[in-house]
């Protein structure tokens, strides 16, 4: 019976670039996707870029381009990421779109008409200065349990402590330094906790393998047990200066990301279905038969167990069939750290010239469906690649062609081989549906695993036989030739088995083999007589552990510069290496800038004693504000926050290179005991620290910035 399956992957930020740990929910989407359109269902795989929300309006802005050209190019950066990976989608869209804000507009309307919209006022905190009410992310302050500084709104990053921004001590706003002020104003709410909600989740969250165990244990913790109700209503508005849909009959009221985001599912598929003619009512009706799964990182989960489903239900639209949550990605048993270099984009994974089918195996090899976290462990990627793919199962395929075109003019057996395959090989044809169970409960460990014990079963025929001492007996080319025969098809099958993970790979084992596309359920035959197959070409080359290393070192943010030449001394130009901010910049400029970097770098200064260097007090800075100097055109006015109060007026010749705007909110290294000096316009209390090259004129400027963890105040040594 064919299937009727829609799929979904989380709506990744258009703020930010695709990196590893995302891809661990796309390949595995993708993945299940191949896998059931390989089986003959119809499967349709829909995504998008998550668009609204105030980070992007305000990177936009910082980057002095509108939003909508923003995430325009974010999407143009995340579909070349997913393809590069082949991730395919059969439509990925973008939430700023009429038909998210048509559904968004209808959902409202209908919760709203039964009863389920509520307006509130509430107090938050406001930013005088830029006129605009402040996410939590955007509050910064000390924080009121342990008192450390510069911590987000929500949560501290040192002691973990969870509060809300009006809690924090001395809050500033990261937007423009300024001291927010608290301020009043209507907001519309989702009634979660109205009892039909109650009730519907209760009920929805515990039927039968909705959520994974894991995932259900969770959801009854947050339910609470019945008669509890600890569920609680969900802000779903923001105020104006906002980037998203506006709320119908509420001007200046903008939909929060979670009554869009999801919606976004939705108006991906609609989408679609206008271009291919499909009925979207049939994916999405309230009687829909059709099946539907998202697939989420665990983070998320609360928004589609709870709010996503009692928010259809109530709207009258199907739920989810399942939502299936995965784990986080730790790099080398780490979370992710560029400092480390194992804050890995997408892009520069594939700039490095990895083959993206190696991570797609690697990832497949560790998940198991659950919820649990996995770890890629850059040692064990490598190991594991080289000799489960190219030492167990390309392998079979290289070492029966040579035979095949050399001795047999490119042609399998002339005679059926099914009986000799079954006694040699026993189990391989047969495993085709406790595999496809495997894949169809996203167990890609489990699948994996079964199909390289065949891959060793089909090795040990191999080494029982010895084709190439058959090779070089009198008399036994019949013999040979059924050997390789078997051989080719056994590696067929593998191919059949491995073909969700690598399809790429697939597709030249295809040619290779000269097969039309395959399918699973041709798992049930095997190559017929006489089948000319092409010649042999390398399918994948293994991983040489240098392209690790080049990897990590390509992506890890020194924030120090490296001094390449041995122990400076006099007159040896001392080369200095860029490590430009962000991740994507550095695989763009790295080559370019350092060049020019190394041609024109000024000799050494004569040494001096530490004494003399001490004497220089270098200390961290928060750039609580930065402004254009009318009248200079160097110049950017840097007021620096030093701690404890202490503020300094810095004008920096950095105007060349720095947005105000993007130097708001940054650490920086200054030197706090420069003596003042009067300037045309106003006194400059310090200086911040910037490599350039000699002349100081080139693009190439570059702002010191400490490691994160580092405070205002503390002084650089
Ligand atoms: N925009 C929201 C999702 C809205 S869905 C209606 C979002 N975006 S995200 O870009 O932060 O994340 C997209 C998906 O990637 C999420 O499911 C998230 O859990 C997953 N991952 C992001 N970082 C991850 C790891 N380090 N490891 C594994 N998955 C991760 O959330
Ligand atoms: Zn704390």
């Amino acid at each position: 019976m064919t299937r009727k399956i829609l799929l979904t992957a989380a709506l990744p930020y258009a703020n930010g670039a695709i990196h590893l740990g995302h891809l661990v929910e796309y390949i595995q989407t993708d993945i299940w996707t191949r896998f059931q359109k390989m089986r003959g269902h119809e499967c349709w795989f829909v995504c998008a870029d998550d668009t609204h929300g105030t980070p992007i309006m305000l990177r936009a802005e910082k980057e002095g381009i509108t939003p909508e050209q923003l995430i325009e190019r974010v999407h143009a950066e995340h579909s070349r990421d997913f393809a590069g990976f082949h991730v395919a989608f059969d439509n990925y869209y973008t939430t700023h779109s009429d038909e998210t804000r048509h559904y968004s507009e209808d959902i409202f309307t209908k919760l709203k008409a039964a009863g389920l919209i509520e307006i509130r006022s509430i107090e938050q905190y406001y930013d005088p200065v830029k006129q605009m009410f402040l996410p939590d992310r955007f509050i910064k302050g000390e924080c009121p349990k342990c008192g450390t500084k510069d911590q987000y709104g929500d949560a501290c990053e040192s002691c973990g402590a969870a509060y809300a921004p009006t809690d924090l001590k001395n809050p500033y706003s990261a937007v423009s330094g300024a001291q927010p002020v608290l301020k009043s104003s209507d907001h519309y709410f989702f009634k979660l906790s109205d009892p039909r909600c109650q009730d519907f989740l209760r009920q929805w969250t515990q039927q039968e393998e909705r959520l994974q165990p894991e995932a259900a244990n969770k959801l009854q913790e947050w339910l609470g047990a019945p008669g509890e109700n600890k569920l609680t209503d969900w802000d779903i508005s923001r105020d104006a200066p906002y980037f998203g849909f506006e709320i119908p009959g509420a001007p200046g009221k903008f939909f929060y990301v979670w009554l869009d985001a999801p919606i976004g599912y939705m108006g991906s598929f609609k989408n679609f279905c206008d271009r291919k003619g499909l009925d979207f009512d049939e994916f999405w009706g309230k009687d829909s038969k059709a099946e539907l799964y998202h697939f989420i990182g665990k983070d998320i989960l609360y928004f589609h167990a709870l709010f996503w489903p009692a928010e259809l239900a109530h709207a009258g639209y199907r739920t989810p069939t399942k939502v299936f949550a995965h784990g986080f990605l730790t790099v080398d048993g780490a979370k992710m750290s560029k400092s480390r270099g194992t804050f890995i984009t997408a892009e520069s994974y594939l700039t490095q010239g990895l083959n993206p089918e190696w991570l797609r195996y690697y990832f497949a090899a560790k998940l198991n469906g659950s919820m649990e976290d996995i770890d890629l462990n850059l040692e064990d990627f490598t190991q594991r690649v080289n000799s489960d793919l190219i030492g167990k199962y390309i392998n079979i395929a290289s070492r029966a062609a040579g035979f095949i075109a050399k001795r047999f003019d490119g042609k399998l057996q002339r005679e059926h081989v099914i009986a000799r395959f079954k006694a040699e090989l026993p189990g391989l044809m047969e495993a085709a549906d406790e595999i496809a169970g495997y894949y169809e409960g996203r167990d890609t460990a489990r699948a994996l695993r079964r199909v390289m014990a065949l891959a060793d079963q089909i090795n040990q025929y191999v080494d029982r036989n010895q084709p190439w001492v058959l090779a070089k007996q009198e008399g036994q080319d019949a013999k040979l030739h059924e050997v390789c025969t078997l051989l080719i098809n056994a590696f067929r099958l593998l191919t059949i088995y491995l073909k969700p993970v690598l399809p790429k790979l697939a597709q030249r084992a295809e040619e290779f083999l000269n097969v039309a596309p395959l399918h699973w359920a041709d798992a049930g035959h095997l190559l017929p007589i006489s089948h000319p197959i092409n010649p042999y070409e390398h399918l994948m080359q293994r991983i040489d552990a240098k392209q690790i290393d080049a990897l990590i070192a390509a992506n890890r943010e020194s924030l120090e510069p490296t001094a390449v030449a041995p122990a400076p001394s006099p007159g040896i130009p001392l080369r200095v290496t860029p490590e430009p901010h962000s991740p994507q910049r550095h695989a763009q400029h790295q080559q370019a800038t350092e060049d020019k970097v190394q041609a024109q770098t000024s000799p050494v200064e004569p040494a001096i004693s530490i004494d003399d260097f001490s004497k220089v007090d270098l200390r961290i800075a928060r750039i609580a504000d930065a402004q254009h100097v009318e009248g200079a055109d160097k110049l950017i006015r840097l007021t620096l926050d030093l701690g404890e109060g202490d503020t300094r007026n810095v004008f920096a010749g950095i105007k060349s290179a720095y947005d105000p705007a993007q130097l708001v909110g940054r650490l920086t290294v200054m030197v706090a005991n420069l003596a003042p000096r009067k300037m045309k316009f106003g006194l400059s209390e310090g200086m911040v620290l910037a490599a350039s090259d000699t002349d100081g004129k080139s693009p190439g400027l570059f702002l010191l910035s400490p490691d994160s963890g580092a405070q205002p105040g503390m002084r650089v040594k």
